[in-house]
């Protein structure tokens, strides 16, 4: 295994097109640089609208960027191409909000599953019926609902089968757009202590964004924060916590998002 970090982001600048005839816009993301090491999970806060997603798209290679470049492991992560670009993609698993839009609602629970493997090319086999059951049992649900659909799911259930599914194809590292945030608060705490224990069980490095603070600030070992396009600021978890460099940061971290203060 490398001893290069798992990301290593420099200088990022994210921009989108401007409309028929409207003035070029600000960059979405303007210069952002951090480091995720290996096994660690990066929290990713700030206000809506200040890049979060953005930054999360670029990285996933589904938004152009205008400058800047991106390490996956010490590979130049933006230049790779066609079969390459392939294999590289197979180290992320994603998972976003709404897992009801992210699994088919025609396919079973054992399809939704077996999906990326088959994509690869791999056969249905016993083997793999059991690796399935096997992710779904990581993921704290029964095999009996293997021949289940989505609809048939709590909202915390459907999202345990997405994050079994982005780990099928055993990834390195897990990118998560506020996977709790449709979800009923007292389910949200369950589902971030799965990632947690998936995260130590298979070393896994985790970029989190989410809106919910004080849960980040728990099982971060870094923290980033956004304003408006900028990184604000990005330490150990705990140092951030303890010592926010910027106000805006002291305020969101005691206030959550009713915060007041304006980066
Ligand atoms: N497809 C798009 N085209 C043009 N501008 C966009 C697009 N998507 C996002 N933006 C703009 O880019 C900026 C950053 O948006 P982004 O979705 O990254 O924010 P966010 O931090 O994820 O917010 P939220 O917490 O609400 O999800 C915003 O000003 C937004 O209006
Ligand atoms: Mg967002």
């Amino acid at each position: 295994m490398s001893s290069a970090p798992m990301l290593d982001v420099e200088n990022l600048v994210i921009r989108y097109r401007a409309g028929l005839f409207a003035p070029r816009p600000k960059p979405a993301v303007n210069g952002a640089s951090f480091r995720l090491a290996k096994g660690e999970t990066l929290g990713i806060v700030g206000e809506s609208g200040s890049g979060k997603t953005s930054l999360l798209r670029a990285i996933l290679r589904l938004l152009p960027v205008e400058g800047g470049s991106v390490r996956l492991e010490g590979q130049d992560w933006l230049q790779l191409k066609g079969q390459a670009l392939r294999s590289a993609r197979q180290k992320i698993g994603v998972v976003s909000q709404n897992p009801y839009l992210s699994l088919s609602p025609r396919l079973t629970i054992a399809e939704i599953l077996a999906e990326p493997m088959l994509a690869q090319g791999q056969r249905p086999s016993p083997s793999m019926r059991r690796k399935i059951a096997g992710l779904l049992s990581d993921c704290g649900l029964p095999a009996d609902f293997l021949e289940r659909r989505a609809h048939e799911l709590s909202g915390g259930q459907a999202q345990r089968v997405a994050i079994a599914r982005a780990l099928a194809l055993e990834p390195g590292l897990m990118i998560l757009d506020e996977p709790t945030s449709a979800l009923d608060v007292s389910v949200q705490a369950q589902i971030l202590n799965l990632l947690s224990d998936l995260k130590e069980s298979r070393g896994l490095s985790m970029l989190l964004v989410t809106h919910n603070l004080k849960a980040v600030a728990h099982i971060s070992d870094a923290l980033l924060v956004m304003c408006r396009g900028d990184v604000i600021e990005f330490g150990r978890a705990e140092e951030v916590m303890r010592a926010p460099t910027q106000e805006y940061t002291r305020e969101l971290l005691s206030f959550g998002l009713r915060v007041r203060q304006r980066c």
